[in-house]
């Protein structure tokens, strides 16, 4: 039997509108959540995802300001940036786009941003928060995982879910979210021996590697939901997941593609992260 496809573009949908009836009752009250994305240089991919950040923006009614700054830009020029930003009361939310250039400490910048406007969720703060299960601005891929689970009825709860990947962007983050969620979660990485055989145990499967095509169906238990958070762009320009979809596909109960599948909801994520710091900021 044919796995059923996660579309995360129609949910993504879903939560938008959902953000937009409660972005016109937060308006009525005299409050804009307002969201700034900060570029340094040109890099092509960062450009796209800039733009679909203020197009979420403009689409959900939110103030918006995208500022783009040289390459050259040095690193004490952009923390003068993020201090402005960091005191002005219309902006709730501070997104710098990365990868940084390399004359630029990426964790000087992270640490700058307000705690408060940390909408990518990667402050020391936020994640020491997300660990102890405080109020926090979760990382959007992450959250985006777990609302994809529990909108197709695959609650984490009592499930054993496996994490391949250890990156602090996702692999871990997410793993904390799902044992949030009352999974029982183990979590895989280069160099743990026999990957396959653990991630065949798993009922719910999550993969952020960076590997096209690593996971095949002898991965995966008949049944389990496999979530892909790989976006890898193989010589013919196509785009491919960490999982070997097609080989899957007659395997798991549930699969994400790629694209289509995580991808759409790390922006919805940051809509609702910026949303949920302009009410914060209100009271
Ligand atoms: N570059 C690629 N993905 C992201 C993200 O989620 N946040 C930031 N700040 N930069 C990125």
């Amino acid at each position: 039997m044919s796995a059923q496809i996660i579309y995360g573009k129609q949910i993504s949908d879903t939560i938008r509108e959902e953000l937009l009836h409660e972005v016109e009752q937060l308006k009525q009250q005299g409050v804009t959540p307002g969201l700034v994305v900060i570029l340094v240089g040109e890099d092509p991919a960062s450009q796209v995802y800039v733009r679909n950040k203020a197009k979420a923006c403009e689409q959900l009614g939110y103030h918006s300001e995208v500022i783009r700054v040289p390459a050259e830009t040095t690193q004490d020029e952009l923390l003068a940036l993020i201090t402005k930003y960091n005191e002005q009361q219309n902006i709730h939310g501070i997104l710098v786009q990365l990868p940084l250039p390399k004359h630029i400490e990426e964790k000087a910048i992270i640490d700058a941003i307000s705690v408060e406007k940390d909408v990518d969720g990667f402050h020391p703060e936020s994640v020491g928060n997300l660990m102890i299960g405080d109020d926090a601005l979760l990382p959007c891929t992450p959250s985006g995982v777990i609302e994809l689970l529990k909108r197709t009825g695959n609650s984490p709860a009592g499930k054993h879910a496996v994490v391949i990947g250890r990156s602090n962007i996702v692999g871990k983050p997410v793993a904390m979210l799902l044992l949030r969620e009352n999974a029982t979660v183990t979590i895989c990485h280069s160099r743990t021996p026999n990957i396959s055989e653990i991630a065949r145990q798993a009922d719910i499967l999550v993969v952020g590697v960076g590997v096209p095509k690593l996971v095949k169906k002898d991965w995966v238990k008949p049944g389990a939901v496999v979530i892909d958070v790989g976006v890898n762009r193989l010589l013919d320009g196509k785009l491919c997941g960490d999982v070997d979809y097609d080989d899957v596909l007659d395997v798991a109960g549930w699969i994400t593609p790629v694209p289509g599948g995580v991808g759409p909801m790390t922006i919805t994520m940051l809509m609702a992260n910026t949303l949920k710091s302009a009410k914060k900021a209100r009271g």
